[in-house]
């Protein structure tokens, strides 16, 4: 009764920005696909153990207990693995994450495809990769893309209730990296959670964003298909500002970008000018991602790193899917 689990966070290149009506049945469903990078560093392990006796689940995270907003959103987690496994046992969560938590480097999709993963096996549930994609979206929906390695597509499915909206791996013939620059520290000011849906109640940037979001998928396999970087990297950084466009037309306005990221953002395109292929992509957050080819990716990290107020600079390379480390025989 006892399960952990391992999963890697990964970066969108085409973004996921909006949830589609789901009649209040808290399905998660997103407005729009998407295509992601898993990474071969930052993630989360944790550990799920059944409890006879407790009467409420335990959440602790980077060693420190956690109540309320935490708890209660992996409760909520925890009651559809135990609807699913048919059985009412309360959990003790421990946690680890190797990415700073709610920093805007993606934490809750290596958290809740680890919760994920360590949760139903712990309850004696093996699920097959697209019922574990289906299961982790309703966590985060990025976390439905971390079941896999390397680049995956998640889809954004028509079914009333979700049952075609996971992902799927995308094998594609081209090596990356991706450059992870940290333009800030702490907490982000505004989740994803809220940030998308504040964008897509009162900016009038939403609908385009979700009218056009189609072909920059489209675009976005074509190049990896092609093993084109500079088309995957034009379509990547085009996805992203068309997803931080809807956030300062927003009402209020929010951004995540400080005068750090735009610093970095100058510095990609400085060596775009020098004839290094690099692009760039953010998410809920300050930080930007640098993607690259392998062997630009040192030149890139030094470029970046050289940035005035940058504090930290990791090269990334596509990593594996999520995996067991230990769950009952
Ligand atoms: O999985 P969530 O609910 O944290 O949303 C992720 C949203 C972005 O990171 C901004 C984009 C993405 O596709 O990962």
């Amino acid at each position: 009764m006892r399960a952990t689990a391992y999963a890697h966070t990964n970066i969108a290149l085409v973004k996921y920005w909006g949830k589609r009506d789901d009649g209040g049945r808290g399905l998660n469903l997103p407005a729009v696909g998407s295509l992601s990078l898993t990474l071969d560093r930052f993630g989360t392990e944790t550990t799920v153990e059944l409890s006879e006796t407790e009467r409420h689940d335990h959440l602790t995270l980077d060693g420190v207990e956690r109540t309320g907003p935490e708890l209660e959103r992996v409760s909520a987690f925890l009651d559809l693995v135990r609807g699913q496994a048919r059985r009412e046992l309360h959990a003790r969560v421990t946690s680890r994450n190797d990415v700073p938590t709610a920093a805007g480097l993606a934490s809750s999709a290596s958290a809740f495809c680890a919760l994920a993963l360590a949760a139903t096996r712990a309850f004696g549930l093996t699920l097959d990769g697209c019922n574990l994609s289906i299961l982790a979206r309703q966590g985060s929906g990025s976390a439905a893309r971390s079941v896999y390695g390397g680049f995956v597509l998640m889809h954004r499915g028509q079914a009333e209730h979700g049952e075609d909206c996971f992902a799927e791996p995308l094998p594609a013939a081209l090596d990356v990296r991706l450059v992870v620059v940290r333009c800030g520290s702490g907490p982000k000011m505004v989740g994803s959670t809220s940030g998308m849906g504040h964008a897509q109640r009162t900016s009038p940037y939403f609908p385009a964003w979700v009218a056009t979001h189609a072909r920059d998928l489209d675009d976005a396999r074509a190049a990896l298909a092609a093993a084109d970087l500079p088309k995957l990297g034009e379509v990547m950084e085009h996805s992203t500002f068309k997803m931080h466009a809807t956030t300062f037309a927003a009402r209020p306005p929010f951004f995540y970008p400080t005068s750090t990221t735009m610093a970095a953002l100058a510095a990609v395109r400085e060596l775009r000018a020098g004839a290094v292929g690099a692009w760039a992509t953010m998410d809920a957050g300050p930080h930007v991602k640098v993607l690259c080819a392998p062997g630009d990716a040192t030149r890139v990290a030094e470029a970046m790193a050289a940035v005035p107020g940058v504090f930290g600079v990791d090269v990334a390379a596509p990593g594996p899917g999520a995996r067991v480390l230990e769950a009952p025989a």
